[in-house]
């Protein structure tokens, strides 16, 4: 019998670093998936199989032994065989960009953790993410949860460190044009350099977060109004303070500055120092925002909102 199940990957659409600091984070899903195949085989190992590399291992195993981005799977796998006398194989697809801050990573633990737990017993939502936040603890320790939360859920939710995750119940119609940068970024360094910005000026940092909850709070509104214009405002002013805070570069400057020639707005999405911009479009400069980054020679591509998050199959 073959498991299957597939998970999207995701955006922070406004809040990133201001979130460390308690102020609440808007994200989504995004129409872009993992997929991972489980299957119980002879042998007894743990076998797992990716367009990142391959890794196989006796079940076991200590997991600070294992050096292998894979190992998150490795953790679920072992976890569910305890007691039970096979193996297992784990067939990973997945078309998000790796390292990016695009949710690749959490994509992958809500889909590992559904495909293989439901090799066992037909586990819900609510047992899946609390194993695949168990598995991307492997990797990142601090992981807040949001991202495999909005990976699960799907759709728009937004977030606080104090009062967790809601969802947001409306159904933009949005399209977001993502371009990477193709520099990978460590989010740890990033939100080292941050702190030492708030600790220069704290004041200064204060007033900042200020302004983004006021931010974050009219977007609210604006996405139940589906008001995409003014929500292009709020993308450039959250922009500028990223700005502030030194998480831009000159090629993220230069991308964003491309991005608003046709676009409502454009922000970075997620640590910044590399990784991805969006450009917020709908059908009326969806296509135009594409091709000034292609012409451009940029590594872009467009997502709309996934609104299924999970899916078992
Ligand atoms: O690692 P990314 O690109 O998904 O973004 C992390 C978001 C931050 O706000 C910068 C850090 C955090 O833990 O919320």
């Amino acid at each position: 019998m073959k498991s299957k199940a597939s998970a999207p990957g995701k955006v922070i659409l406004f809040g990133e670093h201001f979130v460390v600091y308690g102020v609440k984070a808007i994200l989504c899903a995004i129409n872009k998936r993992v997929t991972v195949t489980a299957e119980k085989m002879e042998g007894g190992k743990i076998s797992i199989q990716s367009n990142i590399g391959n890794l196989e291992l006796e079940p076991g195993k200590s997991i600070s032994e294992i050096n292998s981005p894979l190992k998150p799977f490795y953790y679920l796998a072992d976890k569910m065989l305890k007691n039970e006398n096979v193996g297992i194989k784990i067939i990973v697809e997945s078309d998000i960009p790796l390292g990016v801050g695009l949710g690749s990573s959490s994509a992958c633990c809500v889909a590992g953790a559904a495909a293989i737990s439901r090799l066992f017993r037909k586990t819900s939502n609510e047992e899946i993410l609390a194993l695949a936040i168990e598995a991307e603890k492997t990797i990142f320790e601090n992981t807040s949860g949001a991202d495999c939360t909005v990976c699960t859920y799907g759709g728009i939710m937004e977030y606080d460190k104090k009062n967790g995750f809601h969802k947001i119940e409306s159904k933009p119609n949005f399209h977001l044009v993502i371009a990477n940068s193709n520099i990978e970024h460590s989010t740890e360094s990033v939100v080292g350099e941050v702190r030492q910005f708030k600790e220069k000026d704290e004041m200064r940092f204060s007033l900042l977060c200020k302004k983004e909850s006021k931010l974050v709070e009219e977007v609210l509104e604006l996405l139940i109004e589906n008001n995409v214009k003014k929500l292009g405002t709020k993308v450039r002013e959250n922009q500028e303070y990223l700005e502030t805070i030194g998480i831009s570069n000159d090629k993220l400057r230069e991308m964003i500055q491309i991005g608003q020639t046709e676009s409502f707005g454009a922000k970075i999405t997620g640590a910044g120092g590399g990784g991805c911009i969006y450009a917020l479009t709908n059908e009326s400069n969806l296509e135009h925002t594409i091709n000034q980054f292609k012409d451009k020679n940029y590594d872009c591509f467009s997502v709309k909102i996934d609104f299924k998050g999970l899916d078992t199959f």
